[in-house]
């Protein structure tokens, strides 16, 4: 079965052709980073406006690429929550144009459940049931998914998500959007015991995660040393922020992985690209003796052939959609 998908719910437009859930023919995704940089983050009225101009287009090319037309695609998958809704809008739109001209079937599909599916794509032995962690720059989760269309929050971030926290952090210290990357790049060339930071604790849920007082924690250093003139070095503050973000993500997550008796854990999300957060992660699962999946970099942030992955699963399960679909801002990833 051939899928087109389409993903725009924040700034990729994308569309890949994916068959049977774990073939790509082709992918394609246009970055709107350069224009938002601007801002320092995204703008969601821009964001809107640029998918509608480039939506056509990378369907287009995607189906180019795959050296096929329309008439082979058996069915559309388009995310349609959660993210902007302005920007879901355009691919859900679009998605339900193509449905009905075709008289295909139309897969919503969710983000976060896509951005897990990215492990399917690059790991063909992979199959639930197994304990996920999902850490993008909206949603810090702690998972397990039972099946494909079936999943259990068991660990939710409180505040800030990590991404959202790398951003911030990094934006304070003058580094452009997204600030996660260059973050992480930076934090290469640093000592990561330089500062001490917190280590925040939700009492009473030990899964879950809060990330704004440690943001907070580094902000303050950053400008309580420029009260005093000083400038404190980039380098190691980001190696210290990263080691901090990351023991918080990977301490719950190995918790639950013994709580639950997992012995595979699969990690997903934009901030799945983290150089600490894989070596670490990797390294915590050999001693284990877990199965440790991760998407390729390239898999980790925003882009189609996760969709089309995701929603060749969403299909098998019966979850199709007629020409009343809707985009939602909000959405949790076990409702699907
Ligand atoms: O999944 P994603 O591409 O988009 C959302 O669905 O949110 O995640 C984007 C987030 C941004 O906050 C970005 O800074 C972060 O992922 N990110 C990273 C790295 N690469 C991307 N954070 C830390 N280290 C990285 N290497
Ligand atoms: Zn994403």
């Amino acid at each position: 079965m051939k899928i087109l998908s389409i993903e725009s719910s924040c700034d990729e437009t994308a569309a890949a052709v994916v068959e049977n859930g774990r073939k790509v023919l082709s992918s394609v995704v246009a970055s709107q980073v350069e224009e938002h940089k601007l801002y320092g983050g995204v703008v969601p009225e821009i964001a809107s406006r640029r998918h509608a101009e480039a939506i056509s287009g990378v369907v287009s090319q995607t189906l180019e690429n795959a050296d096929t037309s329309l008439d082979d695609i058996d069915a559309i998958a388009v995310t349609y929550a959660p993210g902007l809704i302005g920007a879901l809008l355009v691919g859900v739109n679009f998605a339900k144009g193509l449905a009905l001209a075709k008289n295909i079937p139309l897969i919503p599909t969710h983000h976060l459940r896509s951005h897990i599916a990215s492990n399917y794509i690059a790991h063909p032995d992979l199959k639930p049931p197994f304990l996920c962690l999902v850490v993008s720059g909206g949603h810090s989760h702690i998972i397990l998914v039972e099946d494909y269309t079936k999943m259990k929050i068991i660990g939710r971030t409180r505040d800030d998500a990590a991404g959202e926290a790398f951003d911030k952090a990094a934006r304070t210290m003058g580094m452009p959007y997204p600030g996660g990357i260059a973050l992480d790049k930076i934090a290469e060339n640093g000592n990561p015991d330089a500062f001490v930071l917190p280590f925040p604790k939700v009492s009473g849920s030990p899964y879950d995660f809060s990330f704004s007082g440690l943001k907070t924690a580094v902000i303050n250093l950053i400008h309580n040393a420029s009260q005093k003139g000083d400038k404190l070095p980039v380098e190691d503050l980001s190696a210290s922020f990263r080691k901090a973000v990351v023991n918080c993500l990977t301490t719950n997550l190995m918790k639950a992985a013994d709580d639950t008796q997992s012995n595979t854990i699969v990690i997903a999300g934009g901030v799945s690209a983290n150089s600490l957060l894989r070596n670490s992660l990797q390294k915590l699962c050999d001693e284990k003796n877990i199965r440790l999946y991760m998407p390729p970099k390239e898999l980790c942030g925003d882009n189609a052939a996760m969709v089309g992955s995701q929603g060749y699963y969403e299909f098998l399960a019966g979850n199709t959609a007629g020409q009343n679909l809707n985009a939602y801002a909000t959405k949790s990833i076990e409702e699907g």
